[in-house]
């Protein structure tokens, strides 16, 4: 009797404690961008050398079923931002652009939304985003900065706001253009034929209009050609900038050494927060095109530049771990690493070089709902708090970031809206085995794509897909023609019935089930059928942030560092004679 009391004694206490230290502790999260889960060692690469991502699995959980609330970088991080799907905040797109691509566009994440960083720095954490942004800057002038990292809780920037492209680094091609050509060829063909029309037809006299009506019609028309042309012209200084804060520091951005400016930034901002907890998101530029790697790792690893890329980046997380070590932050301090979605499998140099990582057995890649696109790398290690060397194959998302943190810091959920991420802890400790997501939504845009659905009494995860998209070529395994797949039209293929599949036993997505193969076949569209509807109901109509409108480029809105006649350029991280300026 006497002993079973001080069991229960000693077991209070040992809560006491475990309650105590699971308060506040300080949040690294670690981004990457477009690296595959088949990339790192501790997810079965054998000839990627990933050491220091591997020490937080060896130290941490590894989850296997990770999922991304969306295969594309600018919904993707709305989402983990805000714990919501990027259909929420109007970060998702109904054509077929589904990211910003120029820093001077209106949309963004909106004022509107609460993200992880304002609710921290609210509880008096240190906030910094050391990186890549890619979720708006500006609303109606250059500088109301109503989109930046600064009006989203972050106390610190250092980093790029849109993202990381070919365009930006010489030589290495420009995705945008090839984008573009197909889509404006047509209307400048059209407008140039209409043109030459309407000259034709004043020359020779059938219609006369107002000889000053046309001028002006001309002037426009020349006007926009002109700002059409200084803008592909100058693509790379107007859109590939390093800002601190609200300053621009390096305009066009140099490769040089990035990797490690960005590096020492994250360190310098943990070595400025020893006392106080800290929300530090370093959100790497690798392993999106433009590649590129310092000399300490060009040509080292097996892997081409991919691989000397993913090498550094994983030089860059040792970094950052033995600097935790260094201030003895080590055991308050959660860190996670995971990537915004799947690798890019359709990334190849124009020298033929295979620029896009690996998915493993998974199926597709980013801008595709199939598991390679989605189906994301997720470590979390918190050492003496959460499991060591556990590895957990129940679904999560990323947006389960927010409510983990949220709580973690002692502030409150917002009640005025849907969370739809769920607090890890309880998995990461052991406390129990089931993730509360019975039911995931995958959004390819704006469009509803597929459904994952995992029974509570049971063990199987069912997938189904109402479209998929359309490979080119057809037997490959992604969209190669277009450089990304896209969500809408002719690019699909719809399913009625949906597609299902049993990821529990056909992870690689490669037998679609049938009423004759599969006996719950009718109950599994029922449950989903039921789930979309009280999902669908629960949207609300919110501004579209990635609407023609809020993806143009808005010359008012560009932010420049010299006169745009000097082709806004200024370099204050190299030295040299714009520090003197910068300094004068
Ligand atoms: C490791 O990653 C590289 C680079 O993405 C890939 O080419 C290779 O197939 C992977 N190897 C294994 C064994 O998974
Ligand atoms: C990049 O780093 C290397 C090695 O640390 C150094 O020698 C070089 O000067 C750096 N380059 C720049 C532009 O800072
Ligand atoms: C590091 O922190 C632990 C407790 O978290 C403490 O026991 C130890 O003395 C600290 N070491 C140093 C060098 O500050
Ligand atoms: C219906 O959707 C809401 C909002 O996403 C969710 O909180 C609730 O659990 C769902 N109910 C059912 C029965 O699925």
């Amino acid at each position: 009797m006497g002993l079973l009391l001080l069991l229960i004694i000693c077991q209070c206490a040992i809560n006491g404690i475990k309650t105590h230290s699971v308060s506040k502790p300080s949040i690294i999260l670690l981004m990457a961008d477009d690296l595959g889960i088949g990339d790192l060692g501790c997810y079965g690469n054998r000839t990627l050398r990933t050491p220091n991502i591997d020490r937080l699995a060896e130290e941490g959980v590894t989850l296997t079923q990770h999922i991304a609330a969306s295969p594309l970088c600018t919904p993707s991080r709305a989402a983990f931002l805000t714990g919501r799907y990027p259909i929420r905040s109007g970060m998702a797109a109904f054509s077929r652009v589904g990211v910003f691509l120029f820093s001077a566009s209106s949309g963004g994440l909106s004022s509107e939304e609460i993200t992880f960083s304002k609710l921290l720095k609210q509880k008096g954490y240190a906030t910094a985003l050391i990186g890549k942004w890619h979720l708006g800057m500006n609303c109606e002038s250059s500088n109301d900065f109503c989109h930046h990292p600064l009006s989203h809780g972050f106390d610190y920037f250092y980093g790029l706001p849109v993202t990381n492209f070919r365009d930006c680094k010489p030589g290495q091609g420009s995705v945008f253009l090839k984008g573009v050509q197909k889509d404006l060829v047509i209307p400048i063909q059209i407008a140039g034929i209409a043109l030459v029309s309407l000259a034709i037809v004043q020359y020779i006299g059938l219609l006369k209009v107002p000889f000053q009506a046309l001028g002006y019609f001309l002037l426009i028309i020349t006007i926009s050609l002109v700002v059409l042309i200084f803008f592909f012209y100058h693509f790379r200084h107007l859109n590939c900038f390093l800002m601190r804060d609200h300053q621009i520091i390096q305009q066009p951005l140099s490769y040089e050494n990035l990797t490690q400016r960005l590096t020492k930034e994250a360190m310098q901002f943990i070595g400025r927060n020893t006392d106080t907890p800290f929300l530090l998101v370093l959100s790497y530029l690798h392993v999106h095109t433009a590649l590129y790697a310092s000399e300490n790792f060009k040509g080292k690893s097996k892997h081409g530049l991919y691989g000397d890329a993913v090498e550094e980046m994983d030089w860059s997380v040792g970094q950052i771990l033995d600097v935790l070590e260094k201030h003895n932050l080590s055991d308050k301090t959660l860190v996670y690493f995971t990537s915004d979605q799947g690798a890019h499998v359709e990334e190849i140099s124009s020298t033929g070089e295979v620029h896009g990582g690996y998915n493993g057995i998974y199926k597709g890649g980013k801008s595709t709902n199939w598991e390679g696109g989605i189906r994301v790398p997720g470590l979390l290690r918190w050492p003496g708090v959460v499991q060591a060397g556990a590895s957990i194959d129940e679904p999560t998302s990323n947006m389960d970031i927010f409510p983990t943190i949220v709580k973690l810091a002692d502030a409150q959920l917002p009640s005025d809206r849907i969370i739809d991420g769920h607090d890890l802890l309880p998995l990461l400790q052991g406390k129990v085995t089931r993730s509360e997501h019975e039911f995931l939504f995958h959004y390819c845009n704006g469009y509803l794509n597929a459904v994952r659905w995992h029974p509570g009494n049971s063990e199987s995860v069912w997938k189904v897909f109402f479209f998929t998209p359309n490979f080119s070529p057809e037997d490959s395994n992604g969209c190669y023609d277009s450089h990304v797949c896209f969500c809408h039209g002719g690019f699909i293929t719809r399913h009625d019935p949906p597609l299902v599949f049993d990821l529990s036993r056909d992870p690689e997505e490669k037998v679609p089930l049938t009423p004759e193969t599969e006996s719950r076949f009718h109950e599994v569209l029922r449950a989903v059928h039921q789930a979309v509807d009280n999902h669908t109901r629960s949207l609300h109509a919110v501004p579209n942030q990635l609407s023609w409108d809020n993806l143009l480029w808005k010359p008012w809105l560009q932010l420049c560092c010299s006169s745009l006649f000097q082709s806004c350029y200024c370099d204050y991280e190299s030295g040299g004679s714009s520090l003197q300026v910068h300094l004068g």
